[in-house]
C-alpha cells in the first residue's frame, strides 16, 4: 500500500545512521521529472583507525566521490541525501531490507523483508566480490533472482577487459545486446560501463518481442539510466538498422538456437570490435547430424542425449572456426559454473583482423566435410567466407 513519503523516509534515517546495524544502503533512480545530484548514493558502515564511520559513496554517472562520516556530519549528509529525489532506497541491515520506491503519484511504497546477517565485518569489503552489487535496487526492478544476478554478474567479469580494449578515443563506446529478453543483462552491463569504463556509452538492447522493449524501455527510466534504448526488432531486422551501423560490442546471452548465429554473423558484418556470445540451446546441427548418412564415430551420435551433448560442442566448435576465419581472435570458456546455468560457455572474440592461415582453413573443411554439416553462421556469411576461403 503506498504511504505518504516524508514519514517513510525519515524512518530510514535511524537505519542509515545505525553503523552496527547497517549493511549497506544505496539510492538510485529518480523521481518524476527530477534529477537527484548526485544520481546515486552508498552507504556502508566501514572500520577505520580514528573508528567505525559511515562511508558515503555518490556518483554524478561519471566521477565517484567518497567521503566517510561520524557524529552530527553523519546525521546531516544522510539528512542531504534523503532531500535528494531519488526513486529507489534500498536499505540492508542486519535485521531487515527495507526497499522504499517512489511511485509516480510521489508516495512511498515499502517493502521490508526479515532477515538475520552475521554482525558487519566493516573491515572485509564483500561488495567488492561483486561488479554490480546484488543488492542494487536495479536488480530489484528488473525482478531479477539471485541466479540471473550471479550469471550477469559472471558475465560482466568477461566484458570488462574486452570493453577496456575496444573502447574507441574519439567517440562514445557503443554496445548492442541482441535477444536482450528481460535486458538483465543489457542494464547491468550499461551500468557498469558507464560508471567503470565510458561514462558516454550508448547501448541498445534488441528483441523480437514488442512488450519487453516497452517495459524496459519503463524500468530504465525509473532507475535512471540514460544512454540506454530498447528496439523491438528480430535480430535480421537489425541486420539494416541505420542506428546499429558502428557498434563496438555485440552481446548475446542466451539467445534461442540460431538467434546466436545472426548474432555473431551480425557482428561480423558490423566488424564488432568485440563480441560476447553465449549460447542457448542448440537444435540446428542437432537436426543435421539425425539426418546425417553417414558420420564418423557413429556412437557419438547414436543416441539422443550424446548426440545433444556432441551437438554443442560442434555447434560452438563450428562458430568459434568461423570467427576465427572471418578476422577474430576467439577463445571459448566456462563464464559461470554449471550449477548456475548449464548453458555456461561464453564465445569471447576480439576482432585483429588477421587473414586466417590454410591450416584454419583446412581445418574447417574438414570439421563440416567428415558431419556433414552446414552450419547456421556459415549460411549467414556466405559471401564473406567466399571473399576469405575464395
Ligand atoms: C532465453 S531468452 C534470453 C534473454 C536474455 N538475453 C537473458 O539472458 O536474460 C532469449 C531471448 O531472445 C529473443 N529472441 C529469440 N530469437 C530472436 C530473434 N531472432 N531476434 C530477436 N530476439 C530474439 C527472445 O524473444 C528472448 O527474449
Amino acid at each position: 500500500m503506498p504511504e505518504p513519503l516524508d514519514p517513510a523516509l525519515t524512518r530510514l534515517k535511524p537505519l542509515l545512521l545505525d553503523t552496527e546495524g547497517l549493511v549497506r544502503a544505496v539510492a538510485s533512480g529518480r523521481r518524476r521529472n527530477a534529477h537527484p545530484e548526485p544520481t546515486r548514493a552508498e552507504l556502508r558502515p566501514v572500520e577505520l583507525r580514528e573508528g567505525r564511520r559511515l562511508q558515503i559513496t555518490t556518483t554524478d554517472g561519471r566521477t565517484p566521490v567518497t567521503r566517510n562520516y561520524a557524529g552530527e556530519p553523519a546525521g546531516s549528509a544522510v539528512d542531504a541525501l534523503l532531500a535528494q529525489p531519488f526513486g529507489n532506497w534500498h536499505v540492508q541491515t542486519r535485521d531487515a531490507i527495507v526497499q522504499l520506491r517512489v511511485t509516480k503519484r510521489g508516495e512511498a511504497q515499502v517493502h521490508v523483508e526479515s532477515q538475520t546477517v552475521q554482525p558487519v565485518d566493516a573491515a572485509h569489503d564483500r561488495a567488492k566480490q561483486h561488479l554490480i552489487d546484488p543488492a542494487d535496487p536495479l536488480f530489484t526492478a528488473l525482478g531479477a533472482d539471485a541466479a540471473k544476478r550471479r550469471q550477469v554478474d559472471a558475465f560482466l567479469r568477461q566484458l570488462a577487459p574486452i570493453a577496456r580494449r575496444v573502447k574507441p578515443a574519439d567517440r562514445p563506446l557503443r554496445v548492442v545486446d541482441l535477444g536482450c529478453g528481460n535486458a538483465y543483462l543489457t542494464m547491468a552491463a550499461h551500468r557498469y560501463l558507464a560508471t567503470e569504463i565510458d561514462p558516454e556509452v550508448r547501448t541498445l538492447g534488441v528483441d523480437i518481442r514488442p512488450e519487453m522493449a516497452e517495459r524496459n524501455s519503463r524500468v530504465a527510466e525509473d532507475a535512471g539510466l540514460t544512454g540506454l534504448g530498447f528496439k523491438a526488432a528480430s535480430i535480421e531486422e537489425a541486420a539494416t538498422d541505420p542506428d546499429l551501423a558502428g557498434v563496438d560490442i555485440v552481446l548475446a546471452l542466451h539467445a534461442c538456437d540460431t538467434a546466436t548465429d545472426d548474432a555473431l554473423a551480425l557482428a561480423v558484418r558490423w566488424q564488432a570490435r568485440g563480441v560476447l556470445a553465449a549460447p542457448c540451446c542448440h537444435n540446428d546441427i542437432q537436426r543435421q547430424l539425425q539426418d546425417a548418412s553417414a558420420t564418423p564415430f557413429a556412437g557419438l551420435t547414436r543416441h539422443a542425449i550424446l548426440r545433444e551433448r556432441f551437438a554443442d560442442v560442434l555447434t560452438d566448435t563450428a562458430r568459434a572456426d568461423l570467427l576465427r576465419l572471418l578476422g577474430y581472435r576467439v577463445e571459448v570458456v566456462e563464464f559461470i559454473d554449471s550449477k548456475h546455468t548449464p548453458r555456461n560457455a561464453l564465445i569471447r572474440a576480439v576482432h585483429t583482423g588477421t587473414a586466417p592461415t590454410g591450416r584454419r582453413v583446412a581445418e574447417y573443411a574438414e570439421l563440416v566435410a567428415s558431419w556433414q554439416i552446414n552450419p547456421a553462421l556459415a549460411q549467414r556469411l556466405e559471401p564473406e567466407l567466399a571473399a576469405v576461403l575464395g
